[in-house]
Parts: structure tokens; sequence; C-alpha cells
């Protein structure tokens, strides 16, 4: 494997960081620019099942449930591949040993489940041409805040993290790789109108494992016994998956993500941010938020 040189200028063994460009009015890594036309693009396919979130939302954790419901709860037929391989991400451009998510996704056969963090006006045409159904998972913004400052300390290549402050102003303001989280949480609310979306919380899938996950199966079009729902209970709670390999993230090349400065799977919880915000820092968030929202039903809660 020749891991010398990659596509554009891209070296994993001098990861660099990205820096952030607008494109079609969002903020992304500048390494998805050249790749940009190939995702949109892109050609789903009826019985694709895609996986969408904002990032640290909580994705890798929803990507194995359905991981788990597709294989009937078997954890031996999930853990023949990492999750990434299990289900490309769409967004991602080539990095040597790894192909873009696009290119990984055409060499699949069907049914595909697939990942993105796209906001969804971004979303290539296809997916609504298919009428493909969609999950989402949204997470309140404190605990995503946070957990997204963390990831940009331990993965090599997300654009300069900055200050906490500096982070969560620019969080707020959208100036964040893959832009403003409100806008996301939003539009993808709004779309489960017009489209076969499931729009779950992380909130509640860690109040009561067992009924959001019902909801999942149920969306699949699947019936699965108590027992096997049990299973998949246990198999991604976040001590399970902590100690799993195949979704720990723990398989990358240490110089794309540095498990020893904050491991992927990181706390966890629902109130985090407790520890990292401080008052005035967390009445400023309650009421950007609540404008930011406003009117449009959405309620994240930030305790449980
Ligand atoms: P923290 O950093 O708060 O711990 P994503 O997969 O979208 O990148 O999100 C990562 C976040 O989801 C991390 O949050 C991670 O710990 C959390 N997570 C992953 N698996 C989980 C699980 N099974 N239960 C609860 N949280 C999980």
């Amino acid at each position: 494997m020749d891991l010398k040189s990659g596509p554009g200028d891209f070296d994993p063994t001098q990861p660099k960081r990205a820096t952030l460009e607008e494109i079609e009015g969002v903020l992304f890594p500048n390494t998805l620019r050249e790749h940009w036309g190939t995702i949109q693009g892109f050609k789903a396919r009826p019985d694709d099942l895609l996986i969408c979130t904002y990032p640290k939302a909580g994705t890798t954790w929803i990507q194995q449930i359905v991981s788990m419901v597709q294989h009937r709860g078997d954890l031996e037929k999930c853990n023949q591949k990492p999750i990434y391989e299990r289900m490309p991400f769409i967004d991602m451009p080539p990095m040597k040993p790894f192909v873009s998510g696009v290119e990984q996704a055409d060499l699949m056969p069907s049914p595909r489940i697939l990942k993105s963090h796209l906001p969804v006006q971004l979303l290539p045409a296809s997916f609504w041409e298919q009428k493909c159904k969609v999950i989402y998972v949204a997470r309140n913004a404190k605990d995503n805040v946070v957990s997204y400052f963390y990831f940009h300390h331990m993965s090599k290549i997300m654009p300069e993290t900055g200050t906490w402050n500096e982070f969560l102003e620019n969080f707020v303001a959208g100036k964040v790789a893959w832009g403003s989280w409100s806008d996301h949480v939003r539009g993808w609310w709004e779309a489960k109108d017009r489209h076969p979306v499931l729009y779950l919380f992380y909130e509640d899938m860690k109040e009561d494992p067992a009924r959001e996950i019902r909801k999942v199966i149920q969306f699949m079009g699947l019936e699965l016994p108590e027992s096997v729902l049990n299973q998949i209970v246990e198999h991604t709670k976040f001590e399970s998956m902590k100690a799993n390999p195949m979704a720990n993230y723990s398989t990358l090349p240490s110089s794309l993500v540095d498990h020893t400065v904050s491991p992927f799977m990181r706390k966890g919880t629902v109130g985090n941010w407790k520890k990292h915000f401080t008052v005035a820092q967390s009445e400023w968030l309650d009421d950007t938020c609540a404008q930011l929202l406003k009117g449009s039903g959405l309620n994240f809660r930030t305790e449980i």
C-alpha cells in the first residue's frame, strides 16, 4: 500500500489540517472542493438507506444500530468489517489508502447503508428522486459542540480548533465544517414532512434505547423478536461499542485520528456540556438556540 502519496496533495504520513471553504453557502473542509461534483452526481438506488447527521450527533451509534438490525442482531456478521467499510461516507474525498465514499458506494452491492453529514439542501438530488429512506439523528447543541470540539483535537485532518470560547462562537455562527448546527437540524426536521425521514434524537436514544431501536426496525420494514431487540440494545450501548474495534474507529491509521488525545468513544452521555460551559455561555446558547429554532416546533433536551 503506497502511503507516501495520496490524491490531491494529501499525504497520510504527514496529515495536514484542512481549512474551511464555502461551497454553496455552507462551510466544509477544503478537501471536499475538488470532489464536490462527484458527490452531487452521486447515484442513489431506491433501496439505499441513508444515515444523516450533523457531525458528532451520534452517527456511529445509529450506524451500529442499523447494522445490527440489518444483520438481525448477529454481531459476528457486523464485525466482519469496521463500520466505515460497511457504510460508505459519501461526503468523504479520496484519501489514500481509502477511495472516496462515492467510489466505495458505487462498488457496493445493494442494499446499501450510506452515511452523510450534508445539510438537507445539499443532499444529492438522486436521493430524493429515488425516494430513499433516511434516518436522521439530532443532538442538543451543547453536547454536540463539546463533542465536536474534542473531535477537532483528536482528528489530525479537521480544521484548527482554536480555544473553547472561539470554537463555541464559530459553532453557533456556522463557521465550522458542515456549517450551521441549527440550519442542519431544522432543515432535516422540515424535510421529514415531505420525505421518508425517521427523525431521532440522541437524548431519546439514551433515555430508552429499546424504544428508539423499535422505531428503526419498523422504519426498515422489519419485524424482530424481543430477544433480538435485546441483543441489539446490548451490543450498541456505549460500553460495548467503546470496546469493539469494528465500531470504535481504533482501526483507522493513527496518522488520521489520535485516540490518546481524546478517544472517539469519549463520554457518550447527555449533559457532559456542564463540565465545559460557563453559566454565561450556557445562557447565551440557550437564548441563541431559542431564536434560531423559533417556530420550528423542534425541542431539545440538554439533560435527561
Ligand atoms: P461524546 O464525544 O459526547 O462522547 P459521531 O458518531 O456522530 O461522530 O458522534 C460521536 C459521539 O457519539 C461521541 O460523543 C460518542 O461518544 C457518542 N457515541 C458513540 N456511540 C455511542 C453509544 N453507543 N451511546 C452513546 N453515545 C455514543
